[in-house]
């Protein structure tokens, strides 16, 4: 058993101090997905994003007859002084950082590219975009994305199009690759960015979505942003089989949230063959945490932290210690 993955604890989806230190060592260090070039097709919008509890500003600056594509797209943030980094697939995907301490987008994201630049996302119109809160923590919502045990009861219209018997998640730096029938991997393309981004395209459509933190660890933002070549017939009809399914997870989520928050759950063992993508993201917050925790304590022990971070450090020394 012992070779076997182990979830993270409860505590790490209950504790406002294990937030503060995902915060800076996962979010502040890590690549965001925004979309692709077409959600930024209007010109007089200004598209914002606020992420681990960073503003970042999207414009499209280019003359409204260029059409849409990857040039006068522009990315910063709103708080001043803070730099970032912004990169676009040559596929049409735009990415982004919180700020300048983490990797090149080929290091962080390396072998995505080929994956990507199969579809041509300036070609998919933005046609809607949701925004709402749900009562539970960022990973209730990703542990649920990266396994497809729960699609069988809790997407039982999902399940008739993409039978879970044949469903595997291959994981990559910083990406997983979700397949529903690994003999057609023709068949659409959903992705999972670490640690909180997803796009799914199949069947005319595309969606992503963000599960963004709060500061408080039960709660966390949803957006959707949903792109179809269709009619607006054919879009309503994606649109609803796409949004049963999300309802569906919300639901599943909020009761999930619950039981971890009432301590009716623990921890567990992963199924090394269906639950890999939860192994795979949750070892990434894992290995992170633990370095920025080591990383506090190596400050505290040279005393060249400040009294306040001193207090922080001890309340995340509670919530990292019951690994
Ligand atoms: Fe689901």
């Amino acid at each position: 058993m012992d070779s076997l993955t182990r979830t993270l604890p409860a505590s790490w989806f209950c504790s406002p101090a294990l937030y503060q230190l995902e915060r800076r060592a996962v979010f502040l260090k890590s690549w965001h997905l925004l979309g692709p070039v077409t959600r930024f097709q209007s010109r007089s919008e200004t598209v914002v994003y606020e992420i681990a509890q960073v503003t970042l500003l999207v414009e499209n600056r280019s003359p409204e007859s260029e059409g849409v594509d990857r040039d006068g797209i522009v990315v910063y943030a709103q708080e001043e002084g803070r730099e970032i980094k912004s990169y676009i697939t040559p596929s049409g995907l735009v990415f982004a950082t919180l700020s300048l301490d983490t990797p090149s987008f080929e290091e962080f994201f390396s072998g995505l590219e080929e994956l990507v630049n199969k579809v041509d996302f300036t070609k998919l119109p933005h046609r809607r975009s949701l925004s709402y809160e749900g009562r539970f923590n960022w990973k209730t919502m990703i542990d649920g994305f990266q396994e497809c045990l729960h699609c069988q009861y809790t997407h039982p219209t999902f399940s008739k199009y993409y039978p879970p018997t044949f469903y595997s998640v291959t994981n990559h730096a910083n990406f997983s690759q979700h397949m529903a029938d690994p003999s057609k991997p023709s068949d659409g393309l959903f992705l999972y960015f670490f640690p909180i981004c997803t796009l799914n395209v199949y069947g005319g459509g595309m969606s992503s979505f963000r599960t963004l933190p709060t500061t408080e660890p039960g709660v966390a933002r949803m957006e959707f942003d949903y792109y179809h070549s269709g009619s607006d017939e054919e879009f309503e009809e994606y649109f609803r089989f796409v949004r049963q399914v999300a309802l569906e997870d919300f639901e599943l989520c909020e009761m999930a949230q619950r039981n971890l928050e009432r301590g009716v759950y623990g921890e567990g063992i992963l199924n090394p063959l269906k639950e890999n993508g939860v192994a795979f993201y949750q070892q990434r917050v894992r290995a992170l945490v633990r370095g920025e925790w080591d990383k506090v304590k190596r400050e505290r022990e040279k005393g060249s932290v400040k009294v306040e971070a001193r207090e922080v450090g001890m309340e995340e020394g509670k919530a990292i210690a019951v690994l």
